[in-house]
């Protein structure tokens, strides 16, 4: 059982450090940790540092909050985040989500790589999410001591945020970026997917597949959060390229289209300041 209580301390503890609220929480997704070492940072905490966190056990994924300004907006960034397949429960991988929550984040912004299965996306294509098929993962609220009944079973109408996903529309015209719109499939991994169950998620309407954002999305709802969530395509899904799927290709292929992603984020960081 999560101790939400006990995580108050590191809010309070965390909050007097850093001396404001963040208002736009980052998950950073593969290839774009940079953003966090290229901010204006004030404060790091490793998530090591707080008693019940889940680590990530993924080779280079750092693991902690890093607190500051991007374009003089108060943000925090979460480099690197924690996956189902690690072995950790669903209530434990969106634990940073909550907490970001907690630290009084109103905006989150998650992003990562992703696999391209509708004939619509290629390699290296920005997506913004407009939606998801998360059930075939475990829900992250099950076992969550809700409240009330709002609580309990929360409205999943919209869960991508349609003004933050138009300030991104926007602030990508004016960088001459070209973004795409789609939905995305969770998968718990960490196999890659067969060229069928490919077939079947395009069927089923998914346009991009990965292995997290869904249940952080669901769980940063459930927080009252807005989310915007965007994909870079890292490679066409199983069965749809040339080659046998390898991460170190997606990592490749991830840290090329980061740049763009991490410009996009800072307009709107930008956009933000100015509203
Ligand atoms: N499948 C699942 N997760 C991924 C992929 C993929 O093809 N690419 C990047 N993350």
């Amino acid at each position: 059982m999560i101790d939400y209580e006990a995580l108050r301390g590191y809010v309070e503890k965390i909050g007097s450090r850093i001396g404001f609220a963040p208002k736009i929480g980052i998950v950073l997704g593969s290839g774009l940790g940079e953003l966090a070492d290229k901010m204006q940072s004030v404060y790091s905490i490793s998530y090591m540092e707080i008693e019940g966190f889940p680590v990530s056990t993924v080779e280079d994924h750092v693991g902690q909050y890093v607190f500051g300004y991007i374009e003089d907006v108060p943000v925090v960034c979460m480099q690197g985040r924690v996956h189902y397949y690690e072995g950790y429960t669903m209530e434990e991988v969106v634990l940073p989500i909550r907490f970001m929550g907690m630290l009084g984040v109103e905006q989150v912004i998650l992003t990562n790589a992703a696999g391209g299965i509708s004939a619509d996306f290629d390699t290296g294509d920005i997506v913004l999410l407009s939606d998801h098929i998360a059930t075939f993962v475990p829900n992250p609220l099950i076992g969550y001591k809700a409240v009330d009944s709002a609580d309990r079973f929360p409205d999943m109408t919209q869960v991508y945020d349609k003004g933050m996903r138009e300030v991104m529309k926007s602030v990508a015209k004016e960088q001459n970026t070209t973004v795409k719109e789609g939905v995305y499939i969770q998968l718990t991994g960490p196999s890659y997917e067969t060229p069928a169950e490919i077939k079947m998620a395009g069927l089923l309407g998914a346009d991009i597949v990965g292995m997290s954002t869904a249940c952080e999305a669901i769980a940063a709802r459930h927080s009252k959060m807005k989310v915007c969530a965007i994909s870079y395509v890292s490679n066409p899904a199983a069965g749809l390229g040339d080659v046998p799927l390898s991460h170190e290709d997606v990592k490749k292929q991830a840290k090329k289209t980061a740049g763009t992603v991490a410009k996009l984020i800072k307009g709107y960081c930008k956009a933000v300041k100015e509203q």
